[in-house]
């Protein structure tokens, strides 16, 4: 027997009967490779090489663990006998994929475990069906792309946890339909970089674990996005600096920035932090420190402000002179805990922040002597800037670089190395090398660096980059050279990266596109940018034939005046085409007939004045953005865009010289236009476009140019179409409406050049929007400028 029943009233009997029927079978139903526990009705099947899961679980399994099999992937429908499962533990069974679907059926999961598998891509709808899920573990996998709509289906989840994998940017709504999370986890990914709307949506998150990544900078605007998450852990990112009001999250009260590269942070930068009680900023490269502005005096009247109550500043070289004296003060009255030692003066050395009194804290001992002390804390600030005691100055740091062993970065930016310092630890992951002077890498510059992940070169001077020269970086994911003075690139030059994702070779003199020789050894590059090169045509046939990741390509502000048929053929994955501000004449539409998955295209800025017949037609099914502005394009055949639908979002066609434009009608899904500043003559033959207009809700920007009554005037509001026949096809006829449209609005509306954004409402799941690739980026320009002019008084 394998269930005993107690059963007080009829029904109640029979539901235990059925329930014991069903145990009975349960009995019996025990597949061979497993172990069951009738009563809690659990069956564990662990480190059974299983292929696939055992059809013959019992349907009223209500646990179900397989960890440490061979499942490879996870079939549309896997789990759709047992759909009474409320937890499912699939830890480490090799799972490379889960297919749409996959478990379509367990209605009542509450917990699903799928770490330590092999997951690249999170696809849409993966986890469709799950409609009790509350905790969904990914950690440990390889995950590296989130599409979108990936969540859409599990809107009770609570806990999303993410650690651990290869996400190196975050698009748009990444966790649209996450209604009810409260605790996303992403640390311990290479994140460099977040869409600003990123987190949009997560209206519920009361916690974001983002330590562990490469971001450089804090994402002031996506951050702002999360308005009711009260702790956010930054802990172990390559930041710098932060900037003035960078923190705006209005719940927020425990902040993390601990274990980062911090030199020095803005008075306001936490002042739209009302509610922050906790600030750990220990370990990092701060020297002083001010007290924390706006925070208590913009909002101590308010009654929901909270003062600091906690500063953690330990393991930071803090030095205790008379610049920290308005801190120390602050901090007593505040009252805050300050947390740390003071690195200097060597009699006030090692002694608690929290127990110096105000009045030791002087600059050489002149306290008293205003005039003096002045001219005293002067010296001495410019003392510090010159960058004082270096405790990280020790082995594994070459001179004249900073170190930090922890957080695994290494930077020796802009300090006229002429040669690619050596001597790194072993484990460094990021590596910033950028302004100096190396003019040449030899092979084999950065032996013994195997871990690093992203490599900052730019701006070196370097004109040749000798074959494996990258040799052994087995884990080098960005690579950025941009802005040095490459002229060529030879068959090895990147021989020995083979993970080399992103490849930034903008800014450079590059004459030709690389071979496919070149590329040959990174099969995972996703993004390659050329921009700013002196590229001119792009040849010969299958250029990309090496690297069929591919999935952005940048080649903006070249010399590109024409491009060979099949030029791309194929590029699989391309999603991206950037051709703009180059000097092509027409739409290379030969050269895009194997882009299958090409979703946008921008030959803005080219000299195209026509576009022909079928232009797009290749890239028809797949296209949902298309930008031509600023082509001094004057006409385009009525079938120019045949082919394109629903599909098209995007559709820019402002700054040129059109006076009319093909039918639009097909385009049904368009969110944005622009059509601004084209010389449209707005008579009959343009009626199409203004009923197209009426009929849908967006926003669109177009201007009559002629006649010259109607010079300027929205041709939304002028009248002149009225008189026009019927619906179908555009009709010659002219008509002489002269009278009453001049008599009505003789007022001039400039043309506005900005897009415009449609006002529809969002596109429905099964059409998601469009994600953006990442842009990995170096230390904001900003950034950079104020931790150079800083404290100037
Ligand atoms: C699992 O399969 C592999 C190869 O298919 C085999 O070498 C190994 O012995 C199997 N392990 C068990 C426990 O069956
Ligand atoms: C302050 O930071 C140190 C070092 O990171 C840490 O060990 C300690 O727990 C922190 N103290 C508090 C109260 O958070
Ligand atoms: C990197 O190596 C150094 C020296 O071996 C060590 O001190 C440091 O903790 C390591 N960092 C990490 C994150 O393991
Ligand atoms: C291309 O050049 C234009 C005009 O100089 C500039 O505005 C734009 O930022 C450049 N784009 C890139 C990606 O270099
Ligand atoms: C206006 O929209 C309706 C419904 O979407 C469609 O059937 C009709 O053809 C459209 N008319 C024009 C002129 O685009």
């Amino acid at each position: 027997m394998c269930a005993s029943i107690f059963g007080s009233n009829r029904w109640q009997t029979t539901v235990l009967l059925l329930f014991m029927t069903a145990s009975l079978a349960f009995c019996g139903k025990c597949p061979r490779s497993c172990s069951c526990d009738l009563k809690k009705l659990n069956v564990a099947c662990i480190s059974k090489n299983l292929t696939q899961v055992p059809p013959t679980i019992d349907e009223i399994t209500l646990k179900l663990d397989l960890r440490k099999n061979d499942l490879q992937e996870l079939a549309r429908g896997a789990f759709q006998h047992t759909p009474y499962l409320t937890h499912l533990n699939l830890q480490g069974s090799n799972i490379r994929s889960v297919r749409e679907g996959a478990f379509r059926g367990l209605g009542r999961l509450v917990h699903l475990n799928l770490a330590h598998n092999n997951i690249d891509v999170l696809y849409q709808e993966s986890f469709d069906g799950l409609l009790s899920l509350k905790q969904l573990l990914i950690d440990h996998n390889r995950v590296e792309e989130i599409q979108p709509g990936a969540f859409t289906q599990i809107g009770s989840l609570n806990l999303l946890s993410l650690t651990h994998n290869r996400l190196v940017y975050i698009p748009n709504m990444a966790f649209q339909g996450l209604l009810n999370i409260q605790w996303l986890k992403l640390s311990h990914n290479s994140l460099n970089n977040l869409a600003t709307e990123a987190f949009a949506s997560l209206f519920t998150l009361t916690r974001l674990s983002l330590d562990h990544n490469e971001l450089q900078f804090f994402p002031t605007q996506t951050m702002t996005r999360l308005v009711e998450v009260t702790r956010l852990d930054m802990s172990y990112n390559p930041m710098i600096y932060l900037g003035e009001e960078a923190v705006s999250m209005p719940k927020l009260t425990h902040l993390y920035l601990d274990h980062m590269s911090l030199q020095d942070l803005s008075d306001t930068a936490l002042a739209n932090a009302p509610l922050l009680t906790h600030l750990d900023l220990s370990h990092n490269q701060l020297h002083s420190m001010e007290p924390i502005a706006g925070k208590q005096q913009f909002f101590r009247s308010d009654n929901e402000a909270k003062e600091l109550s906690l500063l953690n500043l330990t393991g930071n070289p803090v030095y205790c002179n008379c610049h920290l004296r308005p801190l120390r003060e602050w901090a007593q009255a505040g009252p805050v805990k300050l947390l740390g030692v003071c690195s200097g003066p060597p009699h006030l050395s090692d002694e608690p922040l929290g127990a110096v009194e105000p009045a030791d804290l002087r600059c050489r001992g002149r306290e008293g002597l205003t005039k003096e002390e002045l001219e005293e804390t002067e010296a001495a600030a410019a003392q510090l800037l010159v960058p004082a005691p270096k405790p990280k100055k020790s082995a594994g740091c070459p001179d004249d670089c900073e170190c930090e062993p922890e957080a695994q970065h290494a930077t020796c930016e802009d300090r006229g190395h002429t040669k690619v310092p050596q001597g790194f630890l072993k484990n460094t992951s990021l590596l910033d090398l950028r302004g100096n002077h190396f003019h040449n890498l030899p092979s084999n510059s950065f032996r013994g660096l195997a871990d690093v992940v992203s490599l900052h070169l730019d701006r070196c001077k370097i004109r040749e980059i000798e074959s494996g020269a990258f040799r052994g970086m087995k884990d080098l994911l960005y690579l950025y050279l941009s802005d040095n003075d490459l002229t060529a690139l030879e068959p090895d030059t990147f021989a020995g990266a083979p993970q080399i994702t992103y490849l930034h070779l903008d800014g450079n003199r590059l004459t030709q596109f690389p071979s496919a020789a070149t590329l040959a050894p990174m099969p995972s590059l996703l993004e390659l940018y050329l921009d700013r090169n002196a590229i001119s045509k792009l040849e010969p046939a299958g250029m990309l034939s090496s690297v069929k990741m591919l999935r952005a390509l940048h080649l903006t502000n070249n010399s590109i005046d024409s491009v060979v048929a099949k030029a791309f053929d194929p590029a699989p994955h391309l999603d991206k085409l950037h051709l703009q501000g180059n000097k092509l004449t027409e739409v290379p539409t030969k050269a895009f007939g194997n882009l299958p998955l090409l979703r946008e295209l921008r030959l803005s800025g080219n000299s195209i004045r026509w576009v022909g017949p079928k232009a797009f037609m290749p890239v028809a099914q797949s296209l949902q953005h298309l930008y031509l502005d600023g082509t001094g394009l004057a006409k385009m055949s009525k079938d120019s865009l045949a082919g394109l639908g629903s599909g098209l979002l995007t559709l820019s066609l402002g700054g040129n010289q059109l006076e009319g434009l093909p039918s639009l009608s097909a385009l049904t899904g368009l969110q944005e236009v622009n059509l601004a500043d084209n010389p449209l003559l707005c008579d009959c033959s343009l009626s199409p476009l203004r009923k197209w207009m009426d009929n849908v809700s967006l926003k669109v920007s177009a201007t009559c140019a002629a006649p010259t009554e109607l010079q300027g005037q929205s041709v939304r509001e002028v009248s002149v179409f009225q008189t026009c026949p019927g619906d179908d096809g555009p009709s010659p006829p002219k008509s002489p409406t002269k009278a009453k449209s001049a008599a009505k609005t003789p007022k001039k509306i400039k043309p506005k050049p900005a897009l415009l954004k449609g006002v529809k409402p969002k596109p429905s799941k099964a059409k998601p929007r469009p994600v953006e690739r990442p842009k990995p980026s170096a230390v904001p320009k900003e950034a950079k400028k104020i931790k150079k002019t800083k404290k100037t008084q």
